[in-house]
């Protein structure tokens, strides 16, 4: 117990300034969250810029070693310092992360299917909250299959999830899937969103598209944009300028980032335009500078 002898008197009440955390959030939708729901939320989405770099390694969970992710042991420690969190399985942040990185995990939590199968859209939640909670993860994602072969299975693993991320206060974040068979129009992503959404996710992992505007502006929830396959550095920087312009809250990267030609210097250049206001073109002139640099 503190000493209370010669204590000096309290005296700064401020009577005539108002409380000073009363505001807005900076997460959209999230003002009316409990405090551990926006503690977590804030590891994510930089409350200076209100946006996210996310880096994406979760690809082996169902694709194994794809090409950039052979030693996640190598890779990951070079590139997670320059992303505001990590986005990865349970097995590959274990083992190829050190906690030490203190870096805000956002764990896939559903899986069900492999590249060996035609239809990939039957996933459920694999991991229990109870090991989210102890990787301290600041969010589960998991993917829903709207308007595939697995859509029920999915949305509803997707509704437990969001009951169980609610008692704990651990966001879910709903990744939105796109197959083989399944449509990548407006249309689609307006509705896969918005649906995600309204199952009470905090935030949707989805793709650019044409009107990308309107499908965020419909989204009471962050979106952020991820990759898909390798482009030109180039063309994803612009990917990420335009998704931010759209209205997203950031990017969830993966190959147009670890499978660079030099990924240290493209996922500074991807935080250049999601932090910084950079459009396309500077990050790219920024992108070339950082590999000119790496190579001397
Ligand atoms: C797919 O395996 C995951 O959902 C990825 O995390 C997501 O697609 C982002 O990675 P990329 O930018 O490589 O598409």
């Amino acid at each position: 117990m503190a000493d209370n002898i010669g204590n000096k008197a309290a005296k700064q009440f401020s009577e005539n300034t108002e409380f000073a955390n009363n505001g807005s959030f900076h997460v959209k939708g999230a003002v009316h969250y409990d405090w551990g729901m926006k503690d977590r939320l804030s590891r994510i989405f930089n409350p200076a810029s209100g946006n996210t770099v996310m880096l994406a390694f979760d690809h082996g969970y169902f694709m194994g070693p794809v090409s950039g992710l052979e030693r996640l042991d190598l890779l990951i420690p070079k590139l997670a310092n320059h992303a505001d969190c990590l986005m990865g399985t349970r097995g590959a942040i274990r083992s190829c992360v050190p906690p030490t990185f203190n870096k805000s995990i956002a764990l896939r939590a559903s899986s069900g299917s492999s590249v060996l199968q035609d239809d990939l859209s039957h996933e459920s939640m694999v991991v229990d909250i109870e090991d989210a909670i102890k990787m301290n993860a600041s969010a589960i994602a998991i993917q829903t299959f709207i308007g595939a072969d697995g859509q029920k299975e999915t949305i509803e693993e997707l509704n437990r999830a969001v009951n169980l991320g609610s008692k704990f206060s651990i966001p879910v974040m709903g990744v939105v899937a796109v197959g083989k068979e399944m449509e990548r129009t407006t249309q689609f992503f307006l509705l896969a969103t918005r649906m995600l959404a309204e199952f009470g996710v905090q935030m949707v992992k989805t793709y650019y598209c044409d009107d990308f505007g309107k499908v965020a502006a419909a989204c009471p929830v962050p979106l952020v944009v991820a990759g898909g396959k390798k482009i030109s550095e180039k063309d994803a920087l612009s990917l990420a300028y335009h998704s931010i312009q759209g209205g997203a809250a950031g990017v969830d990267m993966g190959r147009n980032i670890f499978q660079s030609e030099d990924p240290e210097a493209m996922i500074q250049a991807v935080a250049k335009v999601v932090h910084e206001g950079y459009s396309d073109q500077e990050a790219y002139e920024f992108f070339l500078q950082l590999t000119k640099d790496n190579t001397q």
